[in-house]
């Protein structure tokens, strides 16, 4: 008895150094060169593929006009007639877009109420636009006078606000953060010298970018607005070196591939390629779909009608294909001036907590399986964990019966047990040709998912 415990003792602790020494060995002797080869060769953080659900939110000054899109400085000024019109029509001649700043009011936000919120919908981590194109951050940055959410407007710390009331519901704290400045005169007068100057880069972006990282620590750094100048221009190699190599976050913080002009869909922990990407097939790098559950806009749309809103039905469906192919689904919300999440966001967002209360077994820490889709009946979508492999079935099945040829493999010379998840008792199958396989389902008044079901085929 004395002995085995003293040997058992022994193995641990022999266990324990090993792994000890392991991770010393891969953490203290890689560090990253500022070329994308080095930057590329990174192992992208567990935390990230495993969480496959996060929110995206959309909310800046543009909240206050909130007609059109977020986009509404740069297209008043392009001319767009709608906005010129509607500038035209509200508000007196030569009022400019700062002076809708004072407005941005929030007097309703509570952090703690949208956390909870997000936590309630599934998701794992959540990503504010500090800052976008309009320029305006939602800290209290050292390299924006006058133009943050501490000096007017809501006079709070946004970005602290959210990550403390975010972090203490148990989810993952991450940050937007917009490269270039529509209109600011550092930035247009180094795109004036075909960005041979970087005046703008290195005493706003650098600095800015280092200061949200050391003050906030965010595990997700989704870079934008880099598209009208290289990578080269926004120092974007040597910031990602340092991000990788010395900052806070070293360890746990992934980002995107939006740095600089053909960037997109190359280099990045993950890739976003363009705005709602869902490829339908298979990406073998990891990927994120950021999408919006206003069809039209990130941000808040007061003129938006619920038609160009997604249906909860879409929403999982969208959520099907992009975990099946390997991606995770970034979901957008555009809270209004006030701070409110508007109740068709709450509404679609806890529908999909439902769903995931019951199906997210399917989703959360899995792995796209050897075949995305079903081949015979279409709207069967497939991941994978352990040793079972999850059909996502968008369509109830005509009769309670379906049909499917993909998964064949799982039944030749094994007799699966397939259950729906959410239900108890094992599903009757058999074969119904050489290639097909028939999986009888229960009475649908019974069962207790909606609008989308998972079989959980396990060999
Ligand atoms: C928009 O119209 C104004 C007034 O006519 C003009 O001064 C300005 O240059 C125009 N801007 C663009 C981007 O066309
Ligand atoms: C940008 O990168 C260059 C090297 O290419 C370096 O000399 C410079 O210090 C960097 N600027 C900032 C702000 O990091
Ligand atoms: C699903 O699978 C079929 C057959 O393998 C394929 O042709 C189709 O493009 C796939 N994707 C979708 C979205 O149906």
């Amino acid at each position: 008895m004395k002995n085995s415990i003293f040997i058992i003792f022994i193995f641990h602790s022999l266990v324990f150094i090993k792994c000890d020494n392991f991770q010393t060995v891969t953490y203290a002797e890689k560090r990253f060169e500022p070329n994308w080869d080095s930057l590329d060769s990174r192992r992208i953080p567990n935390w990230y593929d495993e969480s496959k659900i996060g929110i995206f939110i959309h909310w800046g000054v543009f909240s206050v006009p909130s007609f059109g899109s977020e986009w509404f400085w740069d297209d008043w000024k392009s001319n767009a007639s709608d906005y010129v019109k509607y500038m035209e029509k509200n508000f007196p001649k030569g009022f400019s877009y700062q002076e809708f700043a004072k407005d941005f009011t929030a007097e309703l936000f509570d952090p703690q109420k949208w956390a909870n919120l997000f936590k309630k919908a599934g998701a794992k981590y959540v990503v504010l636009t500090s800052k976008h194109h309009e320029g305006f951050t939602l800290w209290p940055s050292k390299y924006s006078f006058s133009w943050n959410a501490k000096d007017i407007g809501p006079h709070r710390d946004i970005v602290g606000d959210l990550s403390k009331a975010v972090r203490g519901a148990g989810l993952t704290f991450g940050l937007y953060h917009s490269l270039y400045e529509w209109f600011n005169p550092m930035y247009l007068s180094d795109k004036a010298s075909h960005f041979e100057s970087k005046e703008f880069v290195t005493k706003k972006i650098i600095p800015e970018m280092e200061e949200l990282i050391e003050n906030y620590k965010p595990s997700v750094l989704w870079s934008d607005g880099d598209w009208e100048a290289k990578d080269s221009y926004w120092n974007s190699t040597q910031f990602l070196a340092w991000l990788y190599n010395d900052s806070p976050v070293k360890d746990t913080v992934v980002v995107n591939d939006r740095w600089g002009i053909d960037t997109p869909c190359k280099h990045g922990d993950f890739y976003t390629c363009s705005d709602r990407f869902d490829p339908g097939v298979l990406v073998k790098h990891k990927w994120e779909n950021a999408m919006t559950l206003d069809t039209k806009s990130w941000g808040f749309r007061r003129d938006a009608p619920l038609e160009d809103y997604l249906t909860t039905q879409e929403l999982l469906e969208t959520l099907a294909r992009t975990v099946s192919c390997g991606g995770n689904i970034l979901i957008n919300v555009g809270p209004t001036k006030e701070g409110i999440i508007a109740p068709i966001f709450e509404e679609r967002l806890l529908e999909l907590g439902q769903w995931l209360n019951i199906n997210g077994e399917a989703i959360y820490e899995s792995t796209p399986w050897i075949y995305q889709n079903d081949s015979l009946t279409s709207d069967v979508w497939f991941t994978t964990k352990s040793n079972s492999v999850y059909a996502i079935v968008l369509d109830w099945p005509t009769n309670n019966i379906l049909k499917l040829r993909t998964v064949k493999q799982l039944f030749v010379d094994h007799n699966p047990c397939i259950v729906l998840l959410g239900n108890s008792g094992k599903l009757d199958w058999k074969f119904l040709s050489e290639l097909d396989v028939q999986i009888v389902f229960p009475d649908k008044s019974k069962v207790k998912s909606e609008r989308a079901w998972v079989l959980k085929i396990t060999k």
